[in-house]
């Protein structure tokens, strides 16, 4: 049997499309016959409301990192089929805090998953934009990290600090954490800008940067707003079909 890859999906910046990655990764790898379960483990919530829900149920990641809920308690099907996810909560910022100071801080998101997600093929962790102990967590939790970095000048300004911390959670907490890859998100090959980015990154940094890039889509950013991933709000649209290339590419690596 296939090992379940855990992958968090990472980035300190914010607003550089991991939370639009995670839903359409997510969707384009179940339509490809894949169990995935989504963990929105972002205070902000996105990915939840990305697919119509609100963070208000009481069943959430908050409820299973502190051990009210267990996950199979927490999980809910999405609209796609063999796409099922872990809700977010706002109070995710408070629980932050209060175990800042808790022995083995670092080791709750494993713990709440420990050898119960093997009926996955995939775990997708959507991460807040920080640094600090959700997206530790996430790192500890993770099998691989797959980064996203915008099409912009600054693109990989932060980069350099986000695999320091990546060494070091290999180094203390996790030695088996490996770079899935780097996804360039919101490309606009009509900008000098952009197609100057794509090669500064590729250079940079190889065969790590996936193939696929995924174009700058008005149809990425409105589908959250009507509770589902691009593939079934338009699934014609170059952002559906940029997402579901990635997936392929995914799969084969
Ligand atoms: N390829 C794209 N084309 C057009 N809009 C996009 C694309 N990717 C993301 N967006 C939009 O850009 C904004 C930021 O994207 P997203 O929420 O995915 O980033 P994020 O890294 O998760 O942000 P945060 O760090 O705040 O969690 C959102 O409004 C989203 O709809
Ligand atoms: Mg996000």
């Amino acid at each position: 049997m296939n090992e379940t890859s855990i992958i968090a999906v990472a980035n300190q910046k914010g607003g550089v499309g991991k939370t639009t990655t995670v839903i359409n990764l997510g969707a384009s790898l179940a339509m490809n016959n894949k169990e995935i379960l989504i963990i929105d483990f972002d205070p902000q919530a996105n990915t939840t409301s990305g697919f119509g829900m609100d963070d208000e149920r009481e069943k959430n990641v908050c409820s299973l990192i502190l051990g009210k809920h267990s996950l199979e308690e927490v999980v809910v099907q999405t609209e796609v089929e063999g796409l099922s996810l872990v809700q977010g909560s706002r109070d995710l910022a408070g629980i932050e805090i209060e175990l800042a100071g808790a022995d083995e801080r670092e080791y709750i998101l494993v713990e709440a998953l420990e050898k119960k997600v093997d009926r996955f093929d995939y775990v997708l962790i959507d991460c807040p934009p920080s640094l600090g102990l959700l997206t530790i967590n996430a790192l500890v939790a993770a099998t691989e990290v797959l980064i996203t970095l915008q099409s912009e000048y600054y693109a990989l300004e932060g980069l350099s600090h986000l695999m320091n911390t990546i060494r070091n959670i290999r180094k203390r907490w996790n030695a088996d954490l490996s770079i899935n890859g780097v996804v360039l998100t919101m490309f606009d090959g009509r900008l000098k800008l952009s197609r100057e980015v794509a090669e500064d990154v590729k250079e940079h940094l190889g065969s790590m940067l996936y193939k696929t890039c995924i174009p700058r889509n008005v149809k990425l950013s409105e589908a959250p707003s009507y509770g589902m991933p691009a593939l079934l709000y338009d699934a014609r649209s170059k952002g559906a079909a940029s997402y579901l290339n990635l997936a392929k590419e995914v799969l084969q690596r």
